[in-house]
């Protein structure tokens, strides 16, 4: 089975090279995988010796990466919170936290559910869809979009965008392109009327950031907030389906929403290994030499498996969250609480919603992604026979 697979490799890895590893994430380009989770709570608490500015990377500032390397979605430097250090990271960083802060649970609630409703009522008498690509991977961004500000006609076109942007190079550049500008013409108008959306609030932010400023911490958190949500949403699913006792746990109340959301978390971190720090000095680190320039990667799902963090029997136990998906230190994800809404209510909306859903295809027929960054399900084809369809047509 592929959760013991993966939790393999990781002990490998670690039995033969410790907690700091050797890898490579393209050709002829090098990195450290960090996957013990005492220096990998080190690397993301020490920002002076690890910096978040991929400028610093030498293989990038020797022209080695290039620029329509998939790598450049994470190694692109942009004025965002994403990539700053210091003392321009907590500016940035709080007005970003402080705008996050003031989105309404409940509306969000409501919003998701909304949209949720109206994805399933779009499948539901075809008996059968692939919960991936008609749900987990549009839901999060619709809703996401609607908290920047965005109207439905713009946050769709900034959907296909951020979708398109995970594909095919040429492809992902244009996709890249079309959402900047989308999102370029939303500061421009919410400058003249402001609303009550994330981006008037960082536009009014004492911060005082700039346009440009505005607008790459908005890319940051449309990026950042649709991969992660997608995958969150879609290993639970799986987890839920495929696993009857999991799904029984849950039924019975043996486990609650969110202790099956911190397991998934747990096990199936939405990103397993995130590009990057950057060493800013020579320094030993693990036991490894380290230069200064190399690149180092949260090996998060690595972490997670570190035998350090778990109890005796290696198994996470029920509300223990000493878990690092949503990392840790100055840069530890700031959407935690609207994140597990979003996902709690979609997996909430498409079981009530489908309660006789089973999986389509047998297990081991399921298709995953091939990527470095993220274990995850290309397809989840599911069926059902009697969808529970809400009497209003949602808003
Ligand atoms: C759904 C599950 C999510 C997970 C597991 C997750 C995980 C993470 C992690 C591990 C980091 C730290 C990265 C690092 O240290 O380099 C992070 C940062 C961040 N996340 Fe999330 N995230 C999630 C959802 C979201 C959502 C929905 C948004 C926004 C709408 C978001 C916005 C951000 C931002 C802006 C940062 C950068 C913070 C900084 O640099 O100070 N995340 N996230």
């Amino acid at each position: 089975m592929l959760d013991s697979d993966l939790t393999a490799l990781y002990e490998r890895l670690r039995r033969e090279h410790g907690p700091v590893a050797p890898v490579a994430i393209a050709p002829g380009v090098e990195a450290w995988l960090v996957l013990g989770h005492r220096e990998l709570l080190q690397l993301v608490r020490d920002e002076e010796t690890f910096s978040h500015d991929p400028r610093r990377w030498r293989p990038l500032r020797e022209g080695r990466v290039a620029t329509g390397s998939p790598l450049m979605p994470f190694v692109g430097w942009r004025p965002a919170v994403l990539f700053a250090d210091g003392r321009q990271h907590r500016r940035m960083r709080g007005a970003v936290a402080d705008a996050l802060a003031r989105v309404d649970g409940h509306e969000l609630v409501r919003s998701v559910r909304a949209a949720a409703e109206r994805l399933v009522a779009s499948f539901a008498d075809r008996h059968e869809v692939d919960l991936v690509a008609g749900y987990a991977r549009v839901l999060p961004l619709e809703v996401v979009t609607r908290l920047l500000g965005l109207g439905e006609a713009e946050g769709a076109r900034v959907v296909e965008a951020v979708v398109g942007a995970a594909g095919a190079t040429a492809a992902a550049a244009e996709a890249n392109r079309l959402m900047t500008g989308i999102l370029r013409d939303l500061v421009a108008a919410k400058k003249r009327r402001p609303g009550a959306d994330v981006t008037s609030w960082l536009l009014a932010h004492p911060a005082g950031f700039t346009d440009d400023e505005v607008l790459h911490n908005l890319v940051v958190l449309a990026m950042t907030g649709h991969t992660t949500t997608l995958n969150w949403i879609t290993s639970t699913l799986r987890v839920l389906l495929t696993d009857p006792a999991f799904r029984s746990s849950l039924t019975r109340g043996h486990l609650t929403a969110d202790d099956a959301l911190d397991l998934v978390l747990w096990r199936y971190p939405p990103t397993a290994n995130i590009p990057g720090r950057y060493a800013t000095r020579d320094v030993r680190f693990g036991g490894r030499a380290i230069r200064a320039g190399d690149m180092l990667i949260m090996g998060v799902a690595g972490a997670n498996a570190d035998a350090e963090a778990l109890p005796e029997d290696g198994r996470p136990v029920v509300g223990n969250r000493s878990h690092l998906s949503f990392g840790a230190g100055p840069h530890a994800c700031p959407a935690r609480d609207p994140a597990r809404l979003i996902t709690r209510t979609a997996v909430d909306t498409v079981l009530h919603r489908l309660p006789d859903m089973e999986i389509a295809v047998p297990e081991d027929e399921l298709v995953w992604v091939a990527s470095p960054w993220t274990k995850t399900l290309a397809r989840l084809p599911v069926r059902f026979s009697a969808p529970l369809l809400s009497a209003d047509p949602p808003a």
